[in-house]
């Protein structure tokens, strides 16, 4: 028999606790084993479910029983579920989990003490919900050296921005629309502003290129600002606004990676990645461009993920798992300054004449691509290729000539 504890009853580790005790039977021939849930921690009380009598309130009871093998972590967030799963390392339990903001903040430190205790921690889950991704790029594809990844990995700024290009929604209804419908949380700021997205990609860098990216260290910007004024004028100009999470390995052995809202070109695959839908495209120097795609968030596509991890645990309850990476040097990743590419800027003025005749002058490019919008006073264009850094200091010509630079965006 193998024994496995749930920590946490939310919408995770109920879907994850309904599978292995609804579909007991199909998983169990699968691992060849009895997988059997000993226990779900939670504070709460849930009494009229058919495994009321596996809740317990103390995590000790779990730390201390010894025939525990697996412990599957869906609590969420750093407190006390580091703590928790650290202990449950230490003493030689595997452990599972769909927590991102925990592995992109301590994975280094839990892969290296599952390594030391010779256990496994697992987090498919984590990146994409139920898209298989992270065993694809750690096993399938490892043949490859990666180069790059990008894609849309929040599912819920997707719906939304969607909302906004097809259906003409301003951001706060789009917004609230999520909510009713559940996907977005009660506080939407992780979501928003691109904190999911980024403990995402922070984590696919890490296995990709095999040193610890940090949150902290890369660039995120969310999508509260962006306008319907800018999804029209990027669809004038033939693109569509989304929210892409890149990371590229960099010849001199740094990364780069970021978060923000980016102008797609309609044509592009990701471009009609809709609603809550996650996209993550993968570059091997064998495969060529690799896409995973499928439902990024949900309660039953997230458990799937998880359940996975437990029974890959159960079957290798001797043998640690492929994962394994470093901490970074200082400076890892590349600052987002020295970017170079085009840019969109979107402008506005109450002298909407003189922003005419200044705008091409400052940015000194006639085949730019605009959209005038004479009723709103705004301009929006594409720049010409440009470094970040050099598009800024023309930008601050503006605040001079009284026009205001509302957004710009790759
Ligand atoms: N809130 C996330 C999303 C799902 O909207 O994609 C969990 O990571």
């Amino acid at each position: 028999m193998v024994n496995v504890a749930i920590m946490g009853h939310g919408v995770v580790g109920s879907g994850v606790a309904e599978i292995l005790i609804h579909h007991k039977e199909r998983i169990d021939n699968s691992v060849k084993d009895d997988v059997n849930v000993k226990y779900i921690l939670d504070l709460r009380d849930f009494e009229n479910l058919s495994y009321s009598d596996k809740f317990v309130k103390d995590f000790n009871i779990i730390l201390n029983d010894g025939d525990v093998q697996i412990v599957a972590e869906a609590m969420g967030g750093i407190n006390p579920a580091y703590d928790f799963v650290k202990k449950c390392l230490q003493a030689g339990k595997s452990v599972v989990t769909s927590n991102k903001e925990l592995v992109a903040a301590k994975g280094a430190e839990l892969i290296r003490i599952a390594k030391e205790k010779n256990v496994n921690f697992l987090f498919e889950a984590s990146v994409g919900g139920g898209i298989p991704v992270l065993r694809p790029i750690c096993q399938c594809l490892a043949a490859n050296e990666i180069t790059e990844i990008s894609g849309i990995l929040n599912g819920t700024t997707n719906f939304i921005l969607n909302k906004m290009i097809v259906d003409n929604m301003d951001f706060d209804s789009a917004l609230r629309l999520a909510q009713e419908l559940g996907y977005a949380e009660k506080d939407p700021t992780a979501d928003i502003e691109g904190h999911d997205a980024c403990r995402k990609i922070c984590i696919l860098a890490t296995l990709a290129f095999g040193k610890h990216v940090y949150p902290e260290s890369v660039y995120t910007e969310g999508i509260t600002a962006i306008t319907l004024g800018d999804v029209e004028a990027a669809d004038t100009l033939g693109y569509v606004i989304k929210l892409i999470a890149h990371t590229e390995k960099l010849n001199n052995g740094k990364i780069k990676a970021s978060v923000r809202p980016t102008l797609v070109s309609r044509g592009s695959i990701i471009s009609g990645v809709d609603g809550v839908f996650n996209a993550v495209l993968v570059n091997g120097d064998q495969t060529g461009e690799v896409m995973f795609y499928g439902k990024g968030a949900g309660k039953e596509a997230t458990a799937s993920a998880v359940v996975a991890d437990i029974m890959d645990c159960a079957k290798h309850l001797k043998a640690r798992k492929y994962l394994f990476w470093e901490e970074a040097e200082e400076n890892y990743v590349d600052s987002s300054d020295n970017e170079f590419g085009k840019f969109y800027v979107s402008l506005k003025s109450n002298d909407y004449g003189k922003m005419k005749n200044s705008f091409s002058e400052i940015l000194m490019d006639n085949e730019m691509s605009f959209v005038e919008n004479k009723y709103q006073n705004t301009i929006s264009l594409i720049t010409q290729p440009i470094s970040k850094k050099d598009l800024l200091n023309k930008l601050e010509n503006f605040e001079d000539c009284e026009i205001k630079v509302l957004h710009t965006m790759c």
